[in-house]
C-alpha cells in the first residue's frame, strides 16, 4: 500500500530549478564573491578546534550575540535558523498553524509552500501598480480570512523593489496577527524594516546569511523580533537546528563588517552598471534595491533560451503573477556581467 499523504502537502512540487549545468550563474540570487581564502582559512581553523562528537550550541548562543548586536537588538530578541527559508516556516508552524497567511503577488516563490508545509492557508493579494504594497487590499483579505499572518518580502523578490516602512507599519497597526517582513536583501538598501519593531509588537523581521554575507552554502537565517515572540519561536524550532560550520562561518562574517560593507558597495556598483547596459540595449530595467534585476523583454523565454546557448542562466519568471514578459538577472563578478550583457546584445540581435 502507498501511505496517503496530507492533500497540501500532496499538492506541492519539490523545489528544483531548470538546468544546473550553464557557466555563468546568475538565476537564484546569491552574492557573485565567494569569501575570501584568509576568512575561508580562519572559519576552517575554529572548525578544526571544535569537538565534531559534541551537539554545536543548542540555540547557537555565540552567533546569536553577534547577529542581535549587528541588529542592535538584545540577545533574547533573536533566533538563529537554518536559513531564512526555516524562519519563515517556523514563524508559519508557531503562528498561522490551522490559519491563514495573507502573502504579495507576485513575490517570493518559497512564501506559499512554507506557509502550507508549516500548516497555514494562503491568500494572496496583487501587488498595486508600481509593484507597490496593497496595504489596504492586503488588510481587507486579512480581515475577511481572520489571517494569523502577513508575509511579505521587503526588498521584494523577484520585483526587486523595497515596502517603505510606513505602509508596512499601517499592515501592522491594528492587526491581531504578526505582520513577517523577510528582509533577505538586507543591506543592499538604506531603510531597514527592524526599525518597525520599535513601534509594533507584532512584526518579525528575517534575515538571511545567504546574500550579504555571501554565505548561502552555510545556510543561516535569523529572525528578530520581541522577547515574547522569540520566546515562543524556540519551543517550535527543533533543537541544534543551526549546524557547527553555519554557525562558525556566520561568526566571522558577522566580526568582519568592513568586509560585508565592502562587498556590497561592490555589488551594488555592478547592479548600476548592468541596469545602464541593459537600457543601453533598450530592455526595460526596474529599479532595485536588492543584488537582482527584474526586466522586461518582447519574447522572455527566447531570451532565456538564447542566453542559456551563451553560457549565461538567469531566471525564467514569466510564469509568476503580472511577470509573462520578464526575467530575473542576479547582479555578477564584473566578468559575469560582462559576458551577461555581451550574451544579451546576442540574443536581441543589437547591433554593437
Ligand atoms: C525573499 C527571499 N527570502 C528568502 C530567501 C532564501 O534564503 P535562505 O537561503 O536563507 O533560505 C530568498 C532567496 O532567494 C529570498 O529571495
Amino acid at each position: 500500500v502507498t501511505p496517503t499523504p496530507s492533500a497540501e502537502i500532496g499538492a506541492l512540487s519539490p523545489y528544483r530549478l531548470k538546468r544546473e549545468d550553464v557557466p555563468v550563474k546568475l538565476n537564484q540570487n546569491e552574492s557573485p564573491l565567494d569569501l575570501p581564502s584568509e576568512v575561508k582559512r580562519e572559519i576552517l581553523g575554529r572548525l578544526g578546534e571544535a569537538p565534531w562528537n559534541r551537539y554545536p550550541e543548542v540555540r547557537a548562543q555565540a552567533l546569536r550575540a553577534s547577529l542581535a548586536a549587528l541588529c542592535g537588538v538584545a540577545d533574547d530578541r533573536v533566533l538563529v535558523t537554518n536559513g531564512s527559508n526555516e524562519a519563515i516556516l517556523v514563524l508559519a508552524q508557531a503562528y498561522a498553524a490551522g490559519g491563514t497567511v495573507v502573502v504579495a503577488k507576485p513575490s517570493y516563490s518559497m512564501s506559499r509552500p512554507l506557509a502550507v508545509t508549516g500548516g497555514a492557508r494562503v491568500v494572496e493579494v496583487p501587488l498595486a501598480d508600481g509593484f507597490a504594497l496593497d496595504v489596504d487590499a492586503m488588510r481587507a483579505a486579512a480581515t475577511e480570512h481572520h489571517a494569523a499572518m502577513i508575509l511579505v518580502a521587503s526588498p521584494n523578490n523577484p520585483t526587486g523593489n523595497r515596502f517603505p516602512n510606513d505602509a508596512m507599519a499601517r499592515l501592522a497597526r491594528g492587526f491581531g496577527g504578526l505582520v513577517v517582513v523577510d528582509e533577505a536583501y538586507w543591506g543592499f538598501h538604506p531603510e531597514t524594516p527592524l526599525s518597525l519593531l520599535d513601534g509594533a509588537s507584532n512584526v518579525a523581521v528575517v534575515r538571511t546569511g545567504s546574500k550579504a554575507f555571501g554565505l548561502a552554502a552555510a545556510r543561516v537565517g535569523w529572525i528578530v523580533a520581541s522577547a515574547a515572540i522569540v520566546d515562543i519561536l524556540d519551543r517550535a524550532a527543533l533543537p541544534y537546528n543551526v549546524g557547527l560550520f553555519a554557525q562558525v562561518a556566520s561568526e566571522v562574517m558577522t566580526a568582519r563588517r568592513d568586509l560585508v560593507a565592502a562587498r556590497i558597495v561592490e555589488v551594488l556598483r555592478e547592479r548600476e552598471r548592468v541596469a545602464a547596459g541593459l537600457r543601453a540595449l533598450g530592455v526595460t530595467v526596474y529599479p532595485s534595491e536588492a543584488n537582482f534585476l527584474l526586466m522586461e523583454l518582447a519574447d522572455p523565454r527566447e531570451t532565456f533560451l538564447r542566453l542559456v546557448e551563451h553560457g549565461v542562466l538567469v531566471r525564467d519568471v514569466t510564469s509568476y503573477w503580472s511577470l509573462e514578459k520578464c526575467l530575473r538577472v542576479t547582479v555578477g563578478t564584473t566578468e559575469e556581467n560582462d559576458r551577461f550583457l555581451a550574451a544579451m546584445r546576442a540574443a536581441l540581435e543589437v547591433p554593437a
